[in-house]
């Protein structure tokens, strides 16, 4: 063969082989993973542009990795069911409702959730916004609500089921009024309905490989010696046998620390991440003297009871997404890298909402591109072996600052507002 003939060959099979590399990177999808820095979740379901597009449409492309439904707003409705509203797309006042209550069947969205899915993000409900009707009396009252979520939207099942046979990732508070009490209890009951008890995300899929070794090799074991004695292999460490499935819990804590709704259940139980609102407070991105997110971390790595808790920068998508707290994508982006950088609890942006993000110029877009040139998978016991002071001078700081001087909330963000 020519070496002239040699190369064209050579170049041939190189650019099938580039070709087969380059299908499979864009087929591939690739699963959900908390434990990244550079993860996107974005809310859907205010409509906070006015040209809110249904939920599949966010899903067409790998820019978004997460995705909380906004909201259930009232608790305990009509009937004792809860109360649900996306806007345009699905609510009790132009849906129909499940009879003798106000929970509008939104069933058409299970096609698009499973879309959503299937591309390898997760989707959850999000609980409270800005109006919510929100709170409990007593841990049974928030245990039996937890039952309820479980029946409807999560693993249980139940006659009302408003997304029909889709099943959600996981569950995320934003709790903006009421009372701040019982949500650890509501939170743990979850947790071991789900069977997630103890588990981390991380630690429920190494149980998972675990288990389903253990089952091969127990399997293996059989099928090669019909010696009883011998198949009695040692157990997994942890018993996943009813948990097929992780269930996330997150919260949207506004950045004035601590959260003077959910700051008391986020110390107390176990939350997978936090969307800290860094936006309509003194704390926020548009304030860099006071941008808090070293407190943050700190109790992401002191206080919470989940040590591998992400620690989210919560943005607005638009300008008109929020009162205050609008940062341009490039400025978002020196947040991002610096976070990467110094913070090893960092797991990505929040962004406020899909539709300001869409009609801004893809902000979403914008940011995942930024983020990602730079992010990482962190492997936890990492995040954990970086249990650091570095930040106490200034998160001790921050804190006391926070708590001396009590902060005022400034208005909510005009966008989370419902047709009621
Ligand atoms: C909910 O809506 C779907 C159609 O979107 C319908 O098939 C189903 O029967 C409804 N469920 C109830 C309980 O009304
Ligand atoms: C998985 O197996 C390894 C090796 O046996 C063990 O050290 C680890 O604790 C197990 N993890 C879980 C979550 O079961
Ligand atoms: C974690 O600690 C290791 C070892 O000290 C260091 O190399 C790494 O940069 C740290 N990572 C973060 C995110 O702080």
């Amino acid at each position: 063969m020519s070496s002239a003939r040699f190369c064209s060959t050579m170049r041939a099979v190189l650019g099938a082989a580039f070709l087969a590399l380059a299908l499979w990177m864009l087929e591939r999808v690739v699963a959900f993973d908390m434990t990244r820095n550079d993860n996107l979740a974005v809310y859907w379901g205010q409509d906070g542009a006015n040209s809110q597009q249904r939920l599949s449409y966010y899903c067409k492309d790998s820019t978004i990795d997460t995705i909380p439904l906004a909201f259930l707003y009232i608790f305990r409705g009509t009937g004792g069911e809860p109360v649900i509203d996306f806007a345009n797309t699905c609510n009790q006042w132009d849906d129909p409702v499940y009879s003798g209550t106000a929970l509008a069947n939104c069933s058409f969205l299970a096609q698009d959730i499973k879309t959503c899915q299937a591309a390898g993000k997760i989707v959850t409900l999000s609980l409270g916004g800005g109006t919510g009707q929100v709170g409990f009396s007593s841990d049974s009252q928030a245990q039996s609500f937890a039952d309820q979520i479980w029946n409807l939207f999560l693993g249980g099942k139940g006659s009302i089921r408003p997304f029909g046979d889709a099943i959600l990732d996981g569950i995320d508070l934003d709790i903006e009024s009421g009372t701040a009490a019982h949500y650890a209890a509501f939170v743990n009951r979850i947790r071991s309905n789900a069977g997630l008890t103890g588990l981390t995300a991380s630690t429920f899929a190494e149980a998972r490989a675990n288990a389903t070794a253990h089952a091969s090799a127990t399997s293996h074991h059989r099928a090669a010696s019909k010696d009883s004695k011998d198949s009695k292999e040692s157990k997994p460490v942890v018993d996943v046998t009813n948990a097929n499935k992780y269930y996330y819990i997150t919260s949207a804590p506004q950045c004035p620390y601590p959260d003077a709704y959910i700051g008391g259940a986020l110390n107390a139980a176990h939350f997978d991440a936090v969307y800290v609102q860094f936006y309509n407070n003194y704390c926020g991105l548009d304030q860099p003297s006071d941008y808090n997110f070293a407190t943050w971390d700190n109790w992401a790595k002191t206080v919470s009871p989940n040590k591998a808790v992400k620690v989210y920068i919560g943005a607005p998508g638009s300008a008109d997404a929020a009162g205050e707290g609008y940062v341009g994508v490039s400025t978002l982006a020196n947040y991002v890298s610096d976070a990467q950088k110094k913070w090893s609890s960092f797991g990505g942006v929040m962004v406020w909402d899909a539709d300001t993000a869409y009609t801004n110029n893809r902000f979403d877009k914008g940011i995942k591109t930024s983020m990602v040139a730079s992010g990482a998978k962190l492997a936890p016991k990492q995040a954990l072996r970086n249990e650091t002071t570095t930040h106490t001078v200034t998160t001790t700081k921050s804190a006391e600052d926070a708590s001396s001087s009590k902060p005022v909330e400034k208005p909510r963000a005009k966008s989370r507002f419902f047709r009621l």
